[in-house]
């Protein structure tokens, strides 16, 4: 037997039906916020995740899914997607008149070659959004805010935005210099994983898990303290518009987020200090990064199935269900094209209706009627057919009326 691969998952029934329903939230929700729908390809060059995520970071040196197609070319599938999104920005010029931003929003796929355990998968959704053009507090408050309102409008409403900022380039690099003095004579003392991050990327150890309750990583100098007045300022603006908006955030000044392209304000997504359901921020070199002109960008992406899985487990019911409304059940070969132009007919007034596939016996139909929940059902027989009638039975109540044939999709219009 061919199974699936690991770290992949097959998505059916109502957990499908679950999923078109949150869709249906977080597209509204988008277009409130006047942003347009982009699905980029699965996969593109491996320079672009590799130069554009960052050639340092955790998910380009173990996690992408890279290879070689027939062609000899250099692929990656896509393990985030900004770099994707960027990538499509600076091929269409979309920054020709840039008098407004540029606002897309995405639900895809993506792929990292981790280890799988709950809420790490090897393919994974995200439903993403990126705002270019703006460098104004104005603009990280309104990607924050869509962000969390998208998980209060799912029911998850005890939500909290940990918040940070990375400063500019200049604060940034006085901060790294003081890390690193700090953390030198100690160097020794943490995990392998953060020595090695000293030299390549010494901010990643200000959120190292295993450390995280080193007495040396918890006394390191703040980043608060070495930002730049424009950096505090923007800062100081950003939580002013956060609190105006009464969005629930705690600043965390160990958060530094995984991917290289940040800068400025970043922040994450926690439900009772569990792992991350979302992430995001600003990253106002990417662009350039990418071969493009100097535009700002902020963004943010949930992980969606960690979405999903915290609203089953917070026991936040999705109103969906497999129930049908009609169940045409007939009593010979006779009325079977009664049964197929008639379904025809409920299916395009907009009820769901199934009738017998398998050719099976009358009893064996009623059990169909019961398996698939249905809320009526109509036996097709020679004798009502005569009269241009049918007789429906509500199949809780067993209520049966008599009712025309040309009548019947009013009837269950006034009964649904
Ligand atoms: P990220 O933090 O790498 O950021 O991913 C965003 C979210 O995707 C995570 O918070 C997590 O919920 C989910 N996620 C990540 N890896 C996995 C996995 N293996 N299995 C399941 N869920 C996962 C980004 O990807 C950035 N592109 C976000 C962004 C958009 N920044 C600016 N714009």
């Amino acid at each position: 037997m061919i199974t699936k691969q690991k770290g992949t998952y097959d998505i059916y029934g109502l957990e499908a039906k679950k999923r078109m329903y949150v869709n249906d939230i977080l597209d509204a929700l988008c277009q409130k916020y006047n942003y347009s729908n982009i699905i980029t390809p699965v996969f593109e060059a491996s320079e672009l995740f590799h130069r554009g995520v960052g050639e340092s970071t955790d998910m380009v040196q173990k996690e992408t899914y890279d290879f070689k197609d027939r062609g000899d070319r250099d692929i990656t599938l896509r393990p985030e997607g900004t770099a994707g999104v960027v990538r499509w920005f600076i091929e269409n010029k979309m920054y020709g008149n840039m008098s407004d931003p540029v606002k897309v929003y995405y639900n895809m796929k993506m792929y990292r070659y981790e280890r799988p355990q709950s809420g790490r998968q090897r393919e994974f959704t995200q439903w993403g959004f990126e705002c270019f053009g703006s460098d104004d507090a104005l603009a990280d408050a309104e990607v924050i805010s869509l962000a969390y309102n998208a998980y209060r409008l799912l029911g998850l409403d005890n939500i909290t935005i940990k918040l940070n900022t990375l400063g500019d380039a200049e604060s940034r690099e006085n901060y790294k210099v003081a890390l690193k003095k700090y953390l030198e004579p100690n160097i020794k003392d943490l995990c392998p994983d953060c020595q090695e991050r000293f030299n390549k990327n010494v901010l990643r150890i200000l959120d190292c898990k295993f450390d995280a309750e080193n007495e040396i990583l918890k006394n390191v100098p703040k980043i608060n303290d070495y930002l730049n007045e424009e950096s505090l300022n923007r800062f100081n603006k950003l939580t002013e518009l956060l609190d105006l908006m009464d969005i629930n955030y705690v600043v965390d000044d160990k958060l530094v987020r995984g991917l290289d392209y940040y800068t400025h304000m970043v922040f994450e997504v926690v439900l009772d200090d569990s792992y991350a359901l979302g992430g995001g921020g600003r990253y106002n070199n990417l662009v350039e990064t990418l071969g493009g002109p100097s535009i700002p960008a902020v963004g943010f992406a949930m992980g969606y199935d960690r979405t999903m899985q915290m609203l089953d487990e917070k026991g936040i019911e999705i109103p969906v269900n497999d129930d049908v409304d009609v169940y045409l059940l007939y009593v010979s070969e006779d009325e079977k094209e009664t049964a197929a132009y008639l379904a025809q007919d409920l299916r395009l007034n907009g009820f769901i209706c199934e009738t017998d596939l398998m050719s099976k016996s009358l009893k064996a139909q009623f059990k169909s009627v019961d398996r698939y929940n249905s809320k009526y059902l109509i036996v097709l027989n020679d004798k009502d057919l005569a009269n241009d009638e049918v007789v429906i039975k509500d199949n809780k109540t067993k209520e049966e009326e008599h009712v025309k044939l040309n009548d019947l999709v009013d009837y269950l219009d006034m009964h649904m």
